[in-house]
């Protein structure tokens, strides 16, 4: 019993180690009665996002107008696109962006992006953070909220600034340099 206690003990404490948060409802529950009194701080992320179309990412849904339409309205694609520390597609990878991109404006080429990044590295290992908006994918500089998050950036809020780094349009295939500032506790 002894032995069976401690290595439950063992085991939790693991969990909170590898992930670098506690996630068992008693202690969420114990995070959020505290959060009122701890302090917000700001975090900067930088990495690359690299979209290898038919690859990385996949068409799932097209409408009607699609193929007629010039900005490839009602274009739907599924993404599971990796994130890393360099510009190369071999550079160390720290996470990646799940969810889905819909072309959603007809006369710009604009897309609506629900997605999550989802981290793999370090203190942000296993924590995500979730980004929904407009992304007018043709213009240098773009920006969409980051709505929220879970593990070390639970409540967060922030931005997401996106600049290409490289664009292969006949290809698919797509470099997004992304700059990360989010408030959390
Ligand atoms: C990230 O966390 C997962 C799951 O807890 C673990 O298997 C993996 O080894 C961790 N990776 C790093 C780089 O710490
Ligand atoms: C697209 O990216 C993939 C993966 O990096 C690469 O193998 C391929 O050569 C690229 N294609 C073009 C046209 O750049």
């Amino acid at each position: 019993m002894e032995k069976l206690h401690s290595l439950l003990i063992l085991l939790v404490l693991c969990s909170v180690a590898s992930s670098g948060v506690a996630r068992n409802p008693q202690q969420v529950e114990k995070w959020f009665s505290e959060v009122a009194m701890a302090e917000q701080k700001v975090t900067r992320l930088h990495f690359y996002f690299h979209d290898i179309f038919d690859t990385t990412s996949v068409n799932v849904a097209n409408a009607q107008i699609t193929k007629t339409s010039p900005t490839k309205f009602g274009m739907s694609n599924i993404m599971d696109d990796p994130l890393t520390v360099g510009p190369e597609f071999h550079s160390k990878q720290v996470g990646r962006v799940q969810g889905l991109f819909s072309s959603s404006d007809m006369d710009e080429f604009s897309l609506l992006c629900a997605m999550t990044l989802v981290f793999t590295e370090g203190k942000y290992n296993g924590s995500t953070l979730s980004i929904l908006g407009r992304n007018p994918t043709l213009q240098k500089h773009r920006e969409m909220p980051v709505v929220g998050g879970t593990g070390v950036f639970r409540l967060a809020r922030g931005v997401a600034l996106l600049d290409f780094y490289y664009f292969d349009v006949p290809a698919g295939n797509a470099t997004v340099e992304y700059n990360v500032i989010v408030q959390h506790y």
